[in-house]
């Protein structure tokens, strides 16, 4: 599937949640530049962010019955409910899309709970996810970090979401965890 059909299929499924496609839009933006300044492939990074929300707006039970094309009902099991749309957006990529590089898979399925290993694809979806110019919680100096360190940025990003998800005792996803503690040893944070 091409580039521009991608592009019309996301604005069809977001079409009833406007934020939410800003909030693609917003992605989009920051993953060029990041994949500019990071020397990052921008096509894949732009395929991947393109569909990384875009079952964000369906139902759990559809969600579920969606990422059954690719995995047990068990492995989703194992991740928070917030999760699951990234697992399901990747089923969808693959079987809706046809998009069989397991590079854009892997950024879509773990742009929300990052983990070890990230291709250079994958950290720049991840970052850009999470700092877009629409989150206006995020300083300046993370984003002005995102471009100098990417892993720097990666490791203060999902930091933060583990203070966040602790303070307000949700579950937390063990993928995070074991990337966090995996980042902090290879590359050594500040
Ligand atoms: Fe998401
Ligand atoms: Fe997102």
């Amino acid at each position: 599937m091409d580039i521009q059909t991608i592009e019309r299929l996301v604005s069809e499924e977001l079409a009833s949640d406007p934020l939410k496609l800003l909030h693609v839009r917003n992605c989009l933006e920051k993953a060029d530049e990041l994949a500019l300044i990071h020397h990052g492939d921008r096509t894949k990074v732009r395929i991947a962010v393109l569909l990384h929300d875009i079952t964000k707006l369906l139902p759990l039970k559809r969600q579920q019955e969606l990422a059954s094309h690719c995995m047990g009902p068990e492995d989703l099991e194992n991740h928070p409910r917030e999760v699951w749309h990234a697992y399901s957006a990747a089923c969808y990529a693959r079987t809706r899309c046809d998009i069989q590089d397991e590079e854009v898979l892997d950024a879509i399925r773990y742009h929300t709970t990052g983990r070890k290993h990230m291709s250079l694809t994958e950290k720049i979806v991840f970052v850009s996810d999470a700092i877009e110019v629409g989150r206006t919680y995020v300083t300046d100096d993370l984003r002005e970090l995102a471009k100098m360190d990417l892993d720097q940025a990666l490791i203060q990003i999902m930091q933060d979401d583990l203070e966040y998800l602790r303070a307000r005792k949700r579950q937390i996803d063990p993928l995070t965890i074991e990337a966090v503690n995996y980042y902090l040893e290879t590359q050594g944070g500040h």
